[in-house]
């Protein structure tokens, strides 16, 4: 039975947060919209939720494929503190994305440097934080059931979903979760300790990956202090390399 995402059952558990949730059935990118409104009003804690996303983004200019009674498609406007690297929002959140999908599904969640969650060998779950003057949206996308029919071409060979079956209010609790673990990591900035959980959730350490856009091969070593990526090239050149520059394939 088709169903959107219920905004009762979320506003029911979410009341005694500082969110404000707006839930639509469908838009074209939940951090489009979010980027449009940030510019207008005081919208800290503003937050989006869609069942569907017609033109939905991910890094780099991708779309990131978003179909209804499938997925979680979500956008939470917060400060963009000046004395903050931006990079951390996504970090963070990808930290608390894996924390809650691996304690309601009970299968490992990892992290594949520096925005997606993957369940099960496939990506789940995509980050995109976009600034826009004081604010920073923090998007993401999690693959919450499998589609209907196959994931797209494109993707179908990576892409995948947490859970097999439907459960009632199975994305309504994933939102629920997400936003109240996050809500707890950014007001208690955990600094070292979410570093040391990112690291160990690092799904790429000791493995061979190749530079998207330079095709250079190296191994990963390491997450830096800074979660930068630092690895080594076939030349031995050590080298950090920051999610603005490359996208990795494994
Ligand atoms: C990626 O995989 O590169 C990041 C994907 C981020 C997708 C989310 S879904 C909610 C928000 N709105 C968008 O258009 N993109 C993000």
């Amino acid at each position: 039975m088709f169903s959107f995402i219920s905004k009762k059952y979320i506003k029911e558990k979410l009341k005694d947060t500082p969110y404000k949730i707006a839930v639509r059935n469908s838009v074209t990118s939940t951090n489009t919209i979010m980027k449009e409104h940030a510019v207008k009003e005081n919208c800290e804690f503003n937050v989006l939720v869609a069942s569907k996303q017609t033109a939905g983004r991910g890094r780099m200019g991708r779309s990131f494929y978003s179909p209804a009674q499938s997925g979680v498609y979500m956008s939470v406007a917060l400060r963009n503190e000046e004395n903050e690297n931006p990079l951390l929002i996504t970090t963070d959140a990808a930290v608390c994305a894996a924390r809650i999908l691996e304690k309601m599904s009970g299968k490992k969640a990892y992290i594949k440097w520096v925005n997606d969650i993957y369940v099960d060998g496939r990506k789940v779950c995509g980050i995109l934080t976009e600034g826009v003057g004081k604010y920073a949206i923090l998007g993401i996308g999690i693959n919450v059931l499998p589609p209907k029919g196959e994931f797209p071409d494109d993707i179908k060979d990576r892409a995948g979903a947490v859970f097999e079956k439907k459960k009632p209010h199975i994305r309504e609790d994933v939102i629920i979760n997400f936003l109240q673990e996050f809500m707890n990591i950014y007001k208690n900035r955990q600094g070292e300790t979410l570093l040391q959980e990112y690291r160990k959730r690092s799904m790429i350490i000791g493995k061979e990956i190749l530079i998207l856009g330079t095709d250079e091969k190296a191994i990963a070593l390491e997450i830096g202090e800074d979660y930068s990526l630092v690895v080594k090239k076939e030349n031995g050149e050590k080298v950090n390399l920051s999610s603005g520059d490359v996208s990795i394939k494994i």
